[in-house]
Protein backbone atom coordinates (compact mmCIF):
# COMPACT_ATOMS: atom_id res chain seq x y z
CA UNK A 1 0.00 0.00 0.00
CA UNK A 2 1.06 4.13 -0.59
CA UNK A 3 0.18 5.83 2.56
CA UNK A 4 -0.40 9.70 2.83
CA UNK A 5 0.39 11.17 6.52
CA UNK A 6 -0.47 14.37 7.04
CA UNK A 7 1.25 16.43 9.68
CA UNK A 8 4.42 17.71 10.66
CA UNK A 9 4.66 16.96 14.35
CA UNK A 10 5.52 14.24 17.48
CA UNK A 11 2.22 12.93 16.72
CA UNK A 12 2.43 12.52 12.83
CA UNK A 13 6.38 11.09 13.27
CA UNK A 14 4.88 8.41 15.85
CA UNK A 15 2.06 7.32 13.38
CA UNK A 16 4.92 7.30 9.98
CA UNK A 17 7.16 4.75 12.70
CA UNK A 18 4.31 2.91 13.46
CA UNK A 19 2.62 2.36 10.05
CA UNK A 20 6.39 1.59 8.76
CA UNK A 21 6.18 -1.18 10.19
CA UNK A 22 3.71 -2.84 8.68
CA UNK A 23 4.19 -5.45 6.17
CA UNK A 24 1.15 -4.20 4.28
CA UNK A 25 3.15 -0.90 3.22
CA UNK A 26 5.23 -0.09 0.93
CA UNK A 27 5.95 3.41 0.58
CA UNK A 28 4.73 6.03 3.33
CA UNK A 29 4.17 9.88 1.92
CA UNK A 30 3.98 12.91 4.53
CA UNK A 31 3.00 16.52 4.04
CA UNK A 32 4.30 18.00 4.82
CA UNK A 33 6.54 15.93 7.31
CA UNK A 34 9.94 17.50 9.07
CA UNK A 35 13.59 16.34 10.02
CA UNK A 36 12.72 12.73 11.83
CA UNK A 37 10.20 11.92 9.40
CA UNK A 38 12.49 11.96 6.71
CA UNK A 39 13.61 9.02 7.48
CA UNK A 40 10.93 6.70 7.48
CA UNK A 41 8.81 8.58 4.81
CA UNK A 42 8.99 10.91 1.58
CA UNK A 43 8.45 14.26 2.88
CA UNK A 44 6.06 16.57 0.34
CA UNK A 45 5.96 19.97 0.72
CA UNK A 46 1.66 20.26 1.29
CA UNK A 47 0.57 22.21 4.15
CA UNK A 48 -1.75 19.85 6.18
CA UNK A 49 -4.73 22.58 5.75
CA UNK A 50 -4.25 22.98 1.68
CA UNK A 51 -7.34 20.40 1.21
CA UNK A 52 -7.07 20.50 -2.96
CA UNK A 53 -3.07 20.74 -2.64
CA UNK A 54 -3.35 17.19 -0.82
CA UNK A 55 -6.08 15.60 -2.86
CA UNK A 56 -4.38 16.33 -6.29
CA UNK A 57 -1.27 14.62 -5.03
CA UNK A 58 -3.07 11.97 -3.52
CA UNK A 59 -5.12 10.99 -7.11
CA UNK A 60 -1.38 11.96 -9.05
CA UNK A 61 0.44 9.44 -6.99
CA UNK A 62 -2.59 6.71 -6.51
CA UNK A 63 -2.40 6.75 -2.53
CA UNK A 64 -4.59 3.76 -1.23
CA UNK A 65 -4.77 5.21 2.10
CA UNK A 66 -4.49 8.20 3.78
CA UNK A 67 -3.86 8.87 7.32
CA UNK A 68 -4.69 12.82 9.05
CA UNK A 69 -2.99 14.16 12.32
CA UNK A 70 -4.02 17.71 13.06
CA UNK A 71 -8.11 18.44 13.82
CA UNK A 72 -7.88 21.52 11.32
CA UNK A 73 -8.18 19.50 8.30
CA UNK A 74 -10.79 17.31 9.67
CA UNK A 75 -12.79 20.00 10.73
CA UNK A 76 -12.71 21.86 7.18
CA UNK A 77 -13.87 18.73 5.46
CA UNK A 78 -10.69 16.65 4.34
CA UNK A 79 -12.56 13.82 4.84
CA UNK A 80 -15.48 14.43 2.72
CA UNK A 81 -13.41 15.94 -0.09
CA UNK A 82 -11.29 12.85 -0.45
CA UNK A 83 -14.29 10.55 -0.21
CA UNK A 84 -15.89 12.49 -3.09
CA UNK A 85 -12.79 11.63 -5.35
CA UNK A 86 -13.01 7.85 -4.39
CA UNK A 87 -10.06 7.95 -1.96
CA UNK A 88 -9.80 6.35 1.17
CA UNK A 89 -9.05 8.30 4.67
CA UNK A 90 -9.20 7.91 8.05
CA UNK A 91 -11.05 10.28 10.05
CA UNK A 92 -14.43 11.77 10.83
CA UNK A 93 -15.74 14.23 8.07
CA UNK A 94 -16.91 17.42 8.71
CA UNK A 95 -19.92 16.91 10.08
CA UNK A 96 -18.40 14.33 12.74
CA UNK A 97 -15.36 16.45 13.20
CA UNK A 98 -18.05 19.35 14.58
CA UNK A 99 -17.11 17.30 17.96
CA UNK A 100 -14.11 19.37 18.45
CA UNK A 101 -14.77 21.82 15.68
CA UNK A 102 -17.76 23.87 17.51
CA UNK A 103 -17.79 23.12 21.71
CA UNK A 104 -21.16 24.69 21.64
CA UNK A 105 -22.11 21.19 19.73
CA UNK A 106 -20.01 19.00 21.54
CA UNK A 107 -21.64 19.93 24.70
CA UNK A 108 -25.13 20.45 23.59
CA UNK A 109 -25.02 16.91 21.97
CA UNK A 110 -23.30 15.71 25.55
CA UNK A 111 -26.21 17.22 27.22
CA UNK A 112 -28.87 15.61 25.13
CA UNK A 113 -27.64 12.28 25.28
CA UNK A 114 -27.01 12.39 28.94
CA UNK A 115 -23.29 12.15 28.91
CA UNK A 116 -21.53 13.19 32.03
CA UNK A 117 -20.32 16.84 31.67
CA UNK A 118 -20.04 19.87 33.95
CA UNK A 119 -22.94 22.64 34.01
CA UNK A 120 -22.67 25.27 31.04
CA UNK A 121 -24.50 27.91 29.18
CA UNK A 122 -24.01 29.17 25.72
CA UNK A 123 -23.78 32.92 25.51
CA UNK A 124 -23.57 35.20 22.12
CA UNK A 125 -23.61 38.66 23.55
CA UNK A 126 -21.16 39.28 26.18
CA UNK A 127 -23.04 41.50 28.39
CA UNK A 128 -25.26 38.34 29.05
CA UNK A 129 -22.49 36.77 29.45
CA UNK A 130 -20.92 39.02 32.55
CA UNK A 131 -24.44 39.31 34.19
CA UNK A 132 -24.33 35.70 34.17
CA UNK A 133 -20.58 35.55 35.69
CA UNK A 134 -21.95 37.96 38.56
CA UNK A 135 -24.31 35.55 39.66
CA UNK A 136 -22.20 32.73 39.99
CA UNK A 137 -20.21 31.23 42.53
CA UNK A 138 -16.15 30.92 41.13
CA UNK A 139 -14.40 29.27 40.10
CA UNK A 140 -15.78 29.06 36.33
CA UNK A 141 -14.22 28.12 33.01
CA UNK A 142 -14.77 30.23 30.14
CA UNK A 143 -14.49 28.17 26.52
CA UNK A 144 -14.27 29.66 22.79
CA UNK A 145 -16.42 28.00 20.56
CA UNK A 146 -14.25 27.35 17.79
CA UNK A 147 -10.88 26.01 16.96
CA UNK A 148 -8.12 27.93 18.90
CA UNK A 149 -4.68 25.88 18.58
CA UNK A 150 -5.21 24.02 22.10
CA UNK A 151 -5.42 27.79 23.44
CA UNK A 152 -9.48 28.52 23.98
CA UNK A 153 -9.83 27.53 27.34
CA UNK A 154 -9.56 30.16 30.25
CA UNK A 155 -9.66 28.22 33.56
CA UNK A 156 -10.72 31.84 35.95
CA UNK A 157 -10.18 31.85 39.72
CA UNK A 158 -12.25 35.15 40.67
CA UNK A 159 -15.08 37.13 38.53
CA UNK A 160 -12.85 39.85 37.15
CA UNK A 161 -10.78 36.92 35.45
CA UNK A 162 -13.53 35.62 33.95
CA UNK A 163 -15.15 38.41 32.95
CA UNK A 164 -11.84 39.76 31.40
CA UNK A 165 -12.15 36.31 29.71
CA UNK A 166 -15.33 36.70 28.32
CA UNK A 167 -14.20 40.46 27.00
CA UNK A 168 -10.93 39.16 25.38
CA UNK A 169 -12.84 36.37 23.75
CA UNK A 170 -15.88 38.05 22.80
CA UNK A 171 -14.95 41.98 22.46
CA UNK A 172 -11.63 41.68 21.33
CA UNK A 173 -11.94 38.64 19.55
CA UNK A 174 -8.50 37.01 20.36
CA UNK A 175 -9.78 34.10 18.37
CA UNK A 176 -11.73 35.78 15.65
CA UNK A 177 -14.93 34.44 14.87
CA UNK A 178 -13.92 31.18 16.92
CA UNK A 179 -15.07 33.39 20.06
CA UNK A 180 -18.26 34.39 18.22
CA UNK A 181 -19.65 32.10 21.00
CA UNK A 182 -18.83 30.95 24.26
CA UNK A 183 -19.23 28.50 26.79
CA UNK A 184 -19.37 29.43 30.62
CA UNK A 185 -19.33 25.73 32.73
CA UNK A 186 -18.59 24.97 36.12
CA UNK A 187 -14.89 24.11 37.17
CA UNK A 188 -14.24 20.29 37.35
CA UNK A 189 -11.61 19.13 39.95
CA UNK A 190 -9.63 15.84 39.90
CA UNK A 191 -7.00 14.16 37.73
CA UNK A 192 -7.68 14.53 34.50
CA UNK A 193 -6.86 11.07 31.66
CA UNK A 194 -7.45 11.12 28.21
CA UNK A 195 -9.52 7.82 26.42
CA UNK A 196 -8.87 7.28 23.01
CA UNK A 197 -10.86 4.67 20.64
CA UNK A 198 -11.38 3.47 17.29
CA UNK A 199 -14.43 3.21 15.76
CA UNK A 200 -16.11 2.82 12.45
CA UNK A 201 -19.64 4.24 13.88
CA UNK A 202 -21.33 1.06 15.01
CA UNK A 203 -18.44 -0.45 16.53
CA UNK A 204 -15.63 0.57 19.71
CA UNK A 205 -11.98 -0.47 20.38
CA UNK A 206 -9.85 1.40 22.74
CA UNK A 207 -6.94 2.32 22.94
CA UNK A 208 -4.81 2.26 26.40
CA UNK A 209 -5.35 5.25 28.40
CA UNK A 210 -2.65 7.92 28.71
CA UNK A 211 -2.09 11.22 30.51
CA UNK A 212 -0.37 14.44 29.24
CA UNK A 213 1.52 17.30 30.68
CA UNK A 214 -0.04 20.80 29.41
CA UNK A 215 2.03 22.90 31.74
CA UNK A 216 5.49 24.25 30.60
CA UNK A 217 7.02 23.54 34.34
CA UNK A 218 7.58 20.93 36.76
CA UNK A 219 5.11 20.15 39.22
CA UNK A 220 2.13 21.75 36.78
CA UNK A 221 3.61 25.75 36.70
CA UNK A 222 3.40 28.31 34.57
CA UNK A 223 1.61 28.31 31.09
CA UNK A 224 -0.17 25.90 28.88
CA UNK A 225 2.03 24.54 25.65
CA UNK A 226 1.15 21.94 23.46
CA UNK A 227 1.93 19.18 25.47
CA UNK A 228 5.51 18.92 27.72
CA UNK A 229 4.85 14.64 27.80
CA UNK A 230 2.65 11.61 28.69
CA UNK A 231 2.84 8.62 30.01
CA UNK A 232 0.48 5.28 29.16
CA UNK A 233 -1.45 3.93 31.08
CA UNK A 234 -2.68 6.44 33.51
CA UNK A 235 -3.37 4.54 36.77
CA UNK A 236 -6.31 6.92 37.65
CA UNK A 237 -8.62 4.95 35.49
CA UNK A 238 -8.80 1.72 36.82
CA UNK A 239 -9.67 -1.29 35.01
CA UNK A 240 -13.90 -1.24 36.52
CA UNK A 241 -13.58 2.40 34.93
CA UNK A 242 -13.20 0.93 31.29
CA UNK A 243 -16.61 -0.37 30.87
CA UNK A 244 -18.07 2.43 31.91
CA UNK A 245 -16.19 4.77 30.21
CA UNK A 246 -16.94 2.89 26.75
CA UNK A 247 -20.72 2.37 27.46
CA UNK A 248 -21.52 6.04 28.97
CA UNK A 249 -19.40 8.13 27.30
CA UNK A 250 -18.07 6.70 23.63
CA UNK A 251 -21.16 4.37 22.86
CA UNK A 252 -23.65 7.03 23.47
CA UNK A 253 -21.49 9.36 22.00
CA UNK A 254 -21.09 7.56 18.31
CA UNK A 255 -24.52 6.47 19.17
CA UNK A 256 -26.25 10.08 19.85
CA UNK A 257 -24.34 11.44 16.88
CA UNK A 258 -26.32 8.87 14.55
CA UNK A 259 -29.76 9.61 15.78
CA UNK A 260 -28.71 13.18 14.75
CA UNK A 261 -27.59 11.84 11.05
CA UNK A 262 -23.91 11.54 11.04
CA UNK A 263 -21.76 8.33 11.47
CA UNK A 264 -18.86 8.98 13.05
CA UNK A 265 -15.29 6.97 11.62
CA UNK A 266 -11.74 7.22 13.24
CA UNK A 267 -10.64 8.33 16.20
CA UNK A 268 -12.14 9.51 19.18
CA UNK A 269 -10.61 10.94 22.01
CA UNK A 270 -12.32 12.01 24.98
CA UNK A 271 -10.62 13.71 27.87
CA UNK A 272 -12.14 12.87 31.21
CA UNK A 273 -11.94 14.29 34.48
CA UNK A 274 -11.87 11.68 37.36
CA UNK A 275 -12.70 12.24 41.20
CA UNK A 276 -13.14 9.35 43.53
CA UNK A 277 -14.06 6.87 40.90
CA UNK A 278 -16.56 9.67 39.36
CA UNK A 279 -15.89 10.26 35.13
CA UNK A 280 -17.05 13.73 33.36
CA UNK A 281 -16.13 14.40 30.18
CA UNK A 282 -14.14 17.29 29.87
CA UNK A 283 -13.61 17.69 25.87
CA UNK A 284 -13.75 15.57 23.08
CA UNK A 285 -10.99 15.74 19.90
CA UNK A 286 -11.55 14.23 16.79
CA UNK A 287 -8.14 12.80 16.22
CA UNK A 288 -4.95 10.92 17.61
CA UNK A 289 -3.63 13.13 20.70
CA UNK A 290 -0.16 14.86 20.34
CA UNK A 291 1.64 14.01 22.82
CA UNK A 292 -0.22 11.09 23.72
CA UNK A 293 0.42 9.23 20.65
CA UNK A 294 3.70 9.60 21.38
CA UNK A 295 3.34 7.18 24.48
CA UNK A 296 0.41 4.70 23.55
CA UNK A 297 2.12 3.65 19.75
CA UNK A 298 5.16 1.76 21.28
CA UNK A 299 3.01 -0.01 23.05
CA UNK A 300 1.29 -1.41 20.15
CA UNK A 301 2.17 -4.80 19.73
CA UNK A 302 -0.17 -5.62 16.13
CA UNK A 303 -0.33 -3.85 12.75
CA UNK A 304 -1.56 -0.38 12.88
CA UNK A 305 -2.85 -0.31 8.73
CA UNK A 306 -5.40 -3.38 10.10
CA UNK A 307 -7.55 -1.48 12.38
CA UNK A 308 -7.16 2.12 10.55
CA UNK A 309 -9.01 0.05 7.13
CA UNK A 310 -11.40 -1.71 9.21
CA UNK A 311 -12.64 1.55 10.65
CA UNK A 312 -13.21 2.68 7.07
CA UNK A 313 -14.50 -0.30 5.98
CA UNK A 314 -17.29 -0.93 8.77
CA UNK A 315 -15.93 -3.84 9.91
CA UNK A 316 -13.72 -2.99 12.99
CA UNK A 317 -15.26 -5.94 15.21
CA UNK A 318 -13.13 -8.26 12.75
CA UNK A 319 -9.63 -7.36 14.45
CA UNK A 320 -8.06 -7.53 17.23
CA UNK A 321 -5.53 -5.38 18.49
CA UNK A 322 -2.84 -6.29 20.87
CA UNK A 323 -1.22 -3.75 23.61
CA UNK A 324 2.21 -4.74 25.47
CA UNK A 325 1.78 -4.88 29.38
CA UNK A 326 4.75 -2.23 29.56
CA UNK A 327 4.20 1.04 30.49
CA UNK A 328 5.60 3.88 27.79
CA UNK A 329 6.62 7.36 29.02
CA UNK A 330 7.24 10.20 26.36
CA UNK A 331 9.34 13.79 27.36
CA UNK A 332 9.16 16.66 25.42
CA UNK A 333 12.27 18.65 24.69
CA UNK A 334 11.52 22.30 24.06
CA UNK A 335 13.66 25.26 22.87
CA UNK A 336 14.06 27.92 25.65
CA UNK A 337 11.42 30.79 25.77
CA UNK A 338 8.33 28.10 24.44
CA UNK A 339 5.51 28.36 24.81
CA UNK A 340 6.46 32.45 23.59
CA UNK A 341 9.18 33.19 22.07
CA UNK A 342 12.15 30.91 20.73
CA UNK A 343 15.09 30.87 18.34
CA UNK A 344 15.19 28.11 15.62
CA UNK A 345 18.09 26.61 13.48
CA UNK A 346 20.17 25.49 16.91
CA UNK A 347 22.16 21.87 16.11
CA UNK A 348 20.91 18.72 17.59
CA UNK A 349 23.70 16.74 19.32
CA UNK A 350 23.42 12.81 20.20
CA UNK A 351 20.39 11.51 18.21
CA UNK A 352 22.72 8.87 16.25
CA UNK A 353 24.08 7.78 19.93
CA UNK A 354 20.44 6.42 20.34
CA UNK A 355 20.01 4.04 18.66
CA UNK A 356 22.32 1.71 21.28
CA UNK A 357 19.43 2.22 23.71
CA UNK A 358 17.06 -0.96 23.57
CA UNK A 359 13.13 0.47 24.26
CA UNK A 360 13.46 3.69 23.51
CA UNK A 361 12.78 6.12 20.40
CA UNK A 362 12.80 9.77 19.10
CA UNK A 363 10.10 11.05 17.23
CA UNK A 364 10.84 14.51 16.02
CA UNK A 365 8.34 17.34 16.15
CA UNK A 366 9.81 21.07 15.46
CA UNK A 367 13.24 19.85 13.39
CA UNK A 368 14.48 20.37 10.03
CA UNK A 369 17.40 18.02 7.92
CA UNK A 370 20.04 20.32 6.86
CA UNK A 371 21.04 20.14 3.11
CA UNK A 372 24.20 17.53 3.94
CA UNK A 373 21.45 15.54 4.82
CA UNK A 374 22.92 14.91 8.38
CA UNK A 375 22.72 18.11 10.75
CA UNK A 376 19.15 18.09 12.24
CA UNK A 377 18.30 21.59 13.54
CA UNK A 378 15.47 22.63 15.98
CA UNK A 379 12.81 24.27 14.00
CA UNK A 380 9.79 24.57 16.30
CA UNK A 381 8.69 25.05 20.14
CA UNK A 382 8.39 21.46 20.83
CA UNK A 383 11.32 20.03 18.85
CA UNK A 384 11.24 16.31 19.71
CA UNK A 385 9.55 13.66 22.29
CA UNK A 386 11.61 11.12 23.61
CA UNK A 387 9.91 8.18 24.65
CA UNK A 388 10.19 4.65 26.34
CA UNK A 389 9.11 1.76 27.31
CA UNK A 390 8.99 -0.08 30.55
CA UNK A 391 8.33 -3.08 32.88
CA UNK A 392 6.35 -0.43 34.73
CA UNK A 393 6.15 3.64 34.72
CA UNK A 394 8.75 3.62 36.97
CA UNK A 395 11.48 1.64 34.99
CA UNK A 396 9.84 3.91 31.87
CA UNK A 397 10.50 7.32 33.86
CA UNK A 398 13.83 5.85 34.33
CA UNK A 399 14.75 4.75 30.65
CA UNK A 400 13.36 7.73 29.29
CA UNK A 401 15.40 10.07 31.42
CA UNK A 402 18.90 7.90 30.64
CA UNK A 403 17.69 8.33 27.31
CA UNK A 404 17.01 12.43 27.39
CA UNK A 405 20.62 12.50 28.58
CA UNK A 406 22.50 11.81 25.62
CA UNK A 407 20.47 14.60 23.80
CA UNK A 408 21.24 18.50 23.84
CA UNK A 409 21.05 21.63 21.72
CA UNK A 410 21.42 25.50 22.66
CA UNK A 411 18.59 26.06 25.21
CA UNK A 412 16.69 23.42 25.37
CA UNK A 413 14.19 22.56 28.42
CA UNK A 414 11.80 19.59 29.27
CA UNK A 415 10.13 18.93 32.34
CA UNK A 416 11.55 16.40 34.67
CA UNK A 417 9.29 14.99 36.42
CA UNK A 418 6.94 13.64 33.41
CA UNK A 419 5.37 10.26 34.73
CA UNK A 420 5.66 11.15 38.52
CA UNK A 421 2.06 11.64 38.87
CA UNK A 422 1.10 8.18 38.22
CA UNK A 423 3.26 7.29 41.09
CA UNK A 424 1.33 8.57 44.09
P1 LIG B 1 -8.22 21.62 25.50
O1 LIG B 1 -8.16 20.10 25.55
O2 LIG B 1 -7.05 22.24 24.86
O3 LIG B 1 -9.51 22.16 25.03
O4 LIG B 1 -8.05 22.09 27.00
C1 LIG B 1 -8.94 21.75 27.89
C2 LIG B 1 -8.28 21.80 29.24
O5 LIG B 1 -8.92 22.80 30.01
C3 LIG B 1 -8.51 20.50 29.95
O6 LIG B 1 -7.49 19.60 29.71
C4 LIG B 1 -8.60 20.95 31.39
O7 LIG B 1 -7.31 21.08 31.96
C5 LIG B 1 -9.20 22.34 31.31
N1 LIG B 1 -10.68 22.30 31.48
C6 LIG B 1 -11.61 22.28 30.51
N2 LIG B 1 -12.85 22.27 31.03
C7 LIG B 1 -12.72 22.30 32.35
C8 LIG B 1 -13.64 22.29 33.45
N3 LIG B 1 -14.96 22.30 33.27
N4 LIG B 1 -13.13 22.30 34.69
C9 LIG B 1 -11.79 22.31 34.90
N5 LIG B 1 -10.87 22.34 33.91
C10 LIG B 1 -11.31 22.32 32.65
N1 LIG C 1 -2.89 16.38 24.19
C1 LIG C 1 -4.06 17.08 23.89
C2 LIG C 1 -4.41 17.15 22.47
O1 LIG C 1 -3.91 16.41 21.65
O2 LIG C 1 -5.26 17.99 22.15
Amino acid sequence: MKILVIGSGGREHALVWKISQSSLVKKIYCAPGNGGIAKQAECVDIKSEDIDGLKKFALRERIDLTVVGPEVALVKGIVDEFEKAGLKIFGPNKKASQLEGSKVFSKELMRKYQIPTAEFKVFEDSKEAISYIKSKEMPLVVKADGLAAGKGVIVCKTQGETVDAVKKIMEDKIFGDAGKKVIIEECLEGEEASILAFTDGEHIKLLPTSQDHKRIYDDDKGPNTGGMGAYSPAPIVTENLLPIIEKNIIKRTIDGLKKEGIVYKGIIYAGLMIKEGEIKMLEFNVRFGDPETQAILPRMGSDIIQPIMATIDGNLDDVDCQWKKESCVCVVLASGGYPGNYQKGKTINGLDKLGDLKDSVVFHAGTKKMEDGYIIVTDGGRVLGVSALGMDIKEAIDNVYDAVNYISFENMCYRKDIGKKALL
